[in-house]
């Protein structure tokens, strides 16, 4: 089981490196595989402002490349006070890559934690199997 305290400690380290100079919010998160290797993101935000990347999405683009396309668990964290959870893209984003039950968790700058399943976050996600793309 993956020591919760140090992920936090983690990815409050990271927040420095986010790159958000136009939203001052900076977020990091980590996605973990079934083998409990942690995978880890910041944003990155562009002056053409729809370019910039969540945290999350950053994580899950770091964790495809280094072969891990499976996520029991996802981190978040950022500079603002209270839990902050993904946003609805990542959330899709997520749910691509989610084992079942995924557990997103929400570590707060106060040591506060949040849990919900990626089930809870996105109620019938939208998934496409190799049948439905492929039906012959
Ligand atoms: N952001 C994330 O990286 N992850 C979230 O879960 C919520 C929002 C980023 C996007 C943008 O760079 C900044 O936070 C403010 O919206």
């Amino acid at each position: 089981m993956t020591d919760e305290t140090a992920v936090a400690e983690a990815l409050r380290r990271l927040l420095a490196n986010a790159h958000a100079p136009y939203s001052g919010v900076h977020v990091a998160a980590a996605v973990e595989g079934p083998d409990g290797v942690l995978h880890y993101g910041v944003n990155v935000e562009n002056a053409a402002y729809p370019q910039g990347v969540c945290a999350e999405a950053s994580a899950i683009s770091g964790a495809v490349t280094d072969g891990a396309k499976q996520f029991v668990r996802v981190y978040v964290a950022s500079s603002l006070p209270g839990l902050v959870w993904p946003c609805g893209g990542c959330r899709q984003k997520i749910f691509e890559f989610a084992a079942d039950g995924c557990e997103v968790v929400s570590l707060g700058p106060d040591g506060a934690v949040g849990r919900q399943t990626i089930e809870q976050l996105l109620p019938q996600g939208f998934r496409l199997n190799a049948t439905q793309v492929h039906p012959d």
